[in-house]
């Protein structure tokens, strides 16, 4: 009997063992956020090409139209905004870079496409722009997103 009763103490106090060591893994920080360490020079010249030919949409703080969730009345969605507060961080880097270049006209949305008057780099660089604008856990989630589609 009471070697049984130790027997069933030990395994109580090995549960709280494992537990403890669980409650200890979870205290500790699941993700090393990845630095955002963008280049001043291009997020200057993003920010600079955003307002030039972006912001008129998607707003000069890129925080996109204000009743952006809802169609209007043509049936096509406003701009979104870019700025972290709407749903362009669920998009790898190639998916907003043909966004950018295509548009959404094929798509049946109203976002024109930049392709003939925007580089590769200037697209990138508006991206940049951005993205720094995003919080650093959107940011995180946006980069495991992206390497996963790659
Ligand atoms: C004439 C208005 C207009 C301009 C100018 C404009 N956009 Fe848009 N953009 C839109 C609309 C509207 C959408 C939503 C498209 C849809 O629902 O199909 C959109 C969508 C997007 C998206 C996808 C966002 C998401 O959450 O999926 C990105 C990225 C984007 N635009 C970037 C840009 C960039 C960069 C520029 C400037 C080079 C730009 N847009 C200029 C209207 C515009």
């Amino acid at each position: 009997m009471r070697v049984l009763t130790l027997f069933a103490i030990m395994v109580l106090l090995t549960a709280c063992g494992q537990q403890e060591e669980a409650e200890k893994k979870q205290s500790q920080p699941v993700v090393t956020m990845p630095q955002q360490n963008f280049d001043t020079a291009r997020i200057t010249r993003g920010g600079r090409l955003f307002k030039e030919y972006c912001a008129e949409c998607h707003g000069d703080k890129a925080q996109g139209a204000a009743n952006w969730r809802q169609k209007g009345a043509d049936g096509k969605y406003p701009a979104p905004p870019l700025d972290g507060t709407g749903h362009a961080w669920h998009h790898p880097k190639k998916i907003l870079l043909m966004t950018i270049r295509d548009g959404t006209g094929k798509l049946g949305g109203s976002m024109p496409a930049w392709g003939s008057q925007l580089s590769e780099q200037d697209m990138n660089d508006i991206i940049t722009w951005f993205q720094v604008k995003w919080p650093d856990e959107i940011y995180a989630e946006w980069v495991k997103r992206d390497a996963q589609s790659n």
